[in-house]
């Protein structure tokens, strides 16, 4: 019997250089889409797939992040008050769900340079990572699809979408061989091979490896074992990798629309999106965007 995954990891301590200047002296993870950063999007994800158990890597802008998820005694005085109770509930609801703590990571040194940051609070057992920059929309939280496939195999899986070629050479490529899973095919592959940001020419296919995954704890042995890569990093990817020789890794091609909010363009469109479905915001901008001549 596989045990239940309890605890996610989020990695937050990249240096954003994407969304200069805005992350000169803030972590990318606490820019706001429509009002709520990121790293929330993100935790809230983790909640509704079963997981409280909050780890989150930080570099710089540290004190951000932690204040965000603590309960600020001036904020709720002040709602309470001033009877707000909605907004009260709102900045109440997550840091009292969740149990957070947190890990720094000194120098940026990779993304599997900061995820082995967590082995000593993960210990041994399997645990989810999210790149809360990825923001899924999905009508099943994209976690929980990768928690499913988890429970069944027992084994890692990471979320798998597919990019367009002229795309691909930004992420981590897979090849894989698909596996029927409960009638649905292609969207469950067993990973032959990876490859970070491979050439348009050597890209294995279209599938790339988007920030979610569910890790067994030996790919912190993989990850101690391996030198850095890509852009002089510790890769996850190239842990991944090495966790192939001895354990199987899937990966899926999750249901949801994936924004990567981690770049202007795609932050933008998921900043629109985003506001058209709000009930409190929707009608007036989508009037307002209606009213928007060409330039
Ligand atoms: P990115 O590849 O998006 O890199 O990291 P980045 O440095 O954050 O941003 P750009 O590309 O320079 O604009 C993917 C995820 O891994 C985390 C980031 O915070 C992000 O969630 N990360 C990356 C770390 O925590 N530490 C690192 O050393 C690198």
């Amino acid at each position: 019997m596989v045990s239940k995954v309890r605890k996610a990891v989020f990695p937050a301590a990249g240096l954003g250089t994407r969304f200069l200047p805005a992350t000169k002296a803030m972590p990318k993870e606490m820019l706001p889409l429509v009002d709520k950063p990121l790293i929330q999007y993100g935790v809230e994800e983790a909640m509704d797939s079963g997981l409280s158990n909050i780890l989150i890597i930080t570099g710089r802008g540290k004190t951000a992040i932690e204040d965000h998820f603590d309960v600020s005694f001036e904020l709720k005085d002040l709602l309470e008050r001033k009877g707000k109770t909605d907004l009260l509930r709102q900045v109440r609801n997550v840091s009292d769900m969740i149990d957070v703590s947190y890990v720094r990571q000194k120098e940026a040194l990779g993304l599997g340079h900061a995820v082995l940051r967590a082995k000593e609070l993960v210990g041994h057992e399997a645990f989810a990572v999210v790149l809360s920059d990825d923001v899924i929309d999905a009508e099943t939280p994209c976690l929980r699809q990768l928690l499913d496939i988890h429970e069944f195999f027992g084994a890692t899986v990471v979320a798998l979408m597919e990019v367009p070629k002229e795309q691909i050479s930004a992420y981590g490529v897979v090849d894989g061989e698909p596996v029927d899973h409960h009638g649905a095919k292609n969207r469950l592959y067993r990973i032959r091979s990876m490859v970070e940001k491979p050439k348009v020419e050597d890209a294995p296919s279209n599938l790339a490896i988007i920030g979610r995954y569910v890790l067994v704890p030996e790919i912190f042995q993989s990850l101690e074992s391996i030198e850095p890569g890509a852009g002089g990093e510790i890769q996850l990817t190239d842990g991944l990798k090495h966790l192939l020789r001895n354990r199987p890794v899937y990966g899926y091609r999750f249901e949801g629309k994936r924004f990567d909010a981690g770049d202007k363009l795609g932050f933008l469109q998921a900043t629109v999106e985003f506001a058209l479905r709000r009930p409190d915001l929707g009608g007036p901008f989508r009037d307002y965007l209606r009213g928007l001549k060409q330039p």
